[in-house]
């Protein structure tokens, strides 16, 4: 039996739908040398071929970021989520304005990073590179410099369901964590940490598995609370991992 994948693609199209349907297009198999087709390979073959739909995409290949969604019900890049022949389901991050089909407005997540003002912060020139540890430098501060502001963790993130925007979320306080982390920077980074948000957080850890740079969300995380309580900025009443009582 010719091999092929039933890709049941989410559409809305603000303008002129009522509300969002699925549609259904037969995608024929067409693998890759690893044996297996990506989920951005079947979007490009339906608007190559059936018909025009809307998602976003750039690098291809793990690294822009811009082609995050929810495929088969997992959150992950459409460019590096690997498919086998059979049905699956296209769907966009949840929680954002949709602009159309797969594409979702990024601003208010994106201002989000604006607002931690990640750029280094020091009084003092940077003339040279201290010597950083070296696994602090490959296990966190690469990583972090790796994020790919796309999102998925803001789509998994059990604070933000709860606490709407109170919550930075995962990956702005990824960036206050780098920069708390990074020598050359001078502004008190556990002080922003806390003022927005960090003790919203629930530590579930979704963030970290899904997250595609690898960022040890949780570690990072604990580092900011240990700093934050040691100069007691804790607020009040805070349990470390209560969902309900932090979220109220
Ligand atoms: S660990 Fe915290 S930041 Fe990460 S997804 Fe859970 S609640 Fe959100
Ligand atoms: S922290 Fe990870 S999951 Fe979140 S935006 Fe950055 S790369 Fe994406
Ligand atoms: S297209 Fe760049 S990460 Fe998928």
């Amino acid at each position: 039996m010719e091999k092929k994948i039933t890709a049941k693609v989410f559409r809305y199209d603000p303008s002129v739908d009522e509300k969002p349907y699925y549609k259904e297009y037969e995608v024929p198999w067409q693998e890759d040398k690893s044996g297996f087709m990506t989920g951005l390979q079947v979007l490009h073959y339906i608007y190559e071929n059936i018909e025009p739909i809307a998602y976003d995409y750039n690098c291809r290949g793990s690294i822009c970021g811009r082609c995050s969604m929810v495929i088969d019900g997992k959150p992950g890049l459409a460019c590096y989520t690997k498919l086998t022949p059979g049905r699956h389901t296209f769907e966009p991050l949840e929680g954002q304005p949709i602009i159309r089909d797969l594409i979702i407005d990024r601003k208010p997540v994106m201002q989000k990073f604006v607002e931690t003002q990640v750029a280094k912060k020091t009084l003092n020139p940077v003339e040279k590179s201290e010597n950083i540890d070296y696994d602090l430098y490959w296990n966190t501060l690469e990583r972090l410099n790796n994020c790919r502001e796309c999102m998925l963790c803001y789509d998994v993130c059990a604070a933000l369901k709860v606490n709407d925007w109170d919550y930075i979320g995962p990956g702005a306080m990824m960036q206050v964590a780098f920069r708390h982390l990074d020598p050359h920077d001078e502004a008190d980074r556990v002080e922003q940490a806390v003022h927005s948000g960090l003790w919203k957080c629930v530590m579930c850890g979704s963030c970290e598995l899904v997250c595609p740079a690898q960022i040890p969300h949780l570690s990072l995380l604990k580092r900011l609370r240990d700093d934050a309580e040691k100069r007691g900025l804790k607020p009040e009443g805070c349990d470390d991992h209560n969902f309900w009582k932090n979220s109220q």
